[in-house]
């Protein structure tokens, strides 16, 4: 946070001193080549602002006319759905505009317990947690289940968010080729010496569309007494 001629590690509350500007020039210019490198590489990607609600047909700034939307997660199009915005407003009203505050802290209402507890009936679970996006679900999963002693074994092809939460857990890693069964054997095979194994897998593979052979999976895992995970 800027505050004056001190930058604030906000975190702690110590002030510390401004870079010195030559450092921020330096940064500027690392950036800047970065960002270049990105245009020729032709992976520039600038954000597309919508000026409408979420849904198949959208206004985007720029864009004359409506256009159709064929990259939203939204599928059953609960995002626009007269009811959940209904839901939404009597929420509002009811619970205010968000917390403030994580949950870990004191960020969790009763709205959020009852749609966990629906959420597990209908899936015929103990229980469930929300959380804001898959990308954070998947960041947590893997450090909360495993420990140094156990073993992940992860499809080459699992979405970054996988790839990312496996990185933050101290657990053996073992990447097995895409799909590939017998060499998901072959490493379930040789991480038999660790105390928990645990596959994960996307269910349906978002770049490519595959679809993960979960029966296969699942018969492997229960002859090596190892978990499934299924990104879903
Ligand atoms: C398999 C898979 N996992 C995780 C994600 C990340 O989901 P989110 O956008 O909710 O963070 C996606 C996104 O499409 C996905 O396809």
């Amino acid at each position: 946070m800027w505050a004056g001629n001190v930058w604030r590690a906000s975190l702690f509350g110590v002030p510390c001193r401004r870079p010195a500007q030559s450092a921020l020039a330096q940064l500027r210019g690392i950036l800047e080549a970065e960002m270049e490198g990105i245009r020729e590489a032709g992976n520039w990607k600038s954000e597309r602002v919508i000026m409408s609600r979420q849904g198949p047909h959208i206004h985007v700034g720029g864009v004359s006319g409506g256009i159709l939307n064929f990259c939203a997660n939204n599928y059953l199009g609960l995002s626009s759905h007269p009811e959940v915005i209904q839901a939404g407003l009597q929420a509002l009203e009811e619970f205010g505009a968000g917390l403030s505050s994580v949950r870990f802290i004191c960020g969790t209402q009763s709205v959020h317990k009852n749609l966990e507890a629906k959420i597990a009936r209908f899936h015929q679970r103990e229980d469930a947690i929300l959380c804001p996006s898959c990308f954070d679900a998947n960041a947590g999963l893997f450090e909360a289940l495993l420990t140094p002693e156990d073993a992940v074994l992860s499809d080459e092809l699992n979405h970054a968010s996988i790839i990312d939460g496996i990185r933050l857990c101290k657990a053996n890693k073992y990447r097995y080729g895409h799909l590939d069964m017998a060499d998901l054997e072959a490493k379930l095979q040789e991480a038999q010496k660790h105390r928990l194994r645990l596959v994960a897998t996307d269910g349906a593979f978002s770049m490519d569309g595959d679809i993960a052979p979960l029966q296969e999976i699942c018969h492997l895992t229960s002859r090596y007494g190892a978990l499934v995970f299924v990104d879903e």
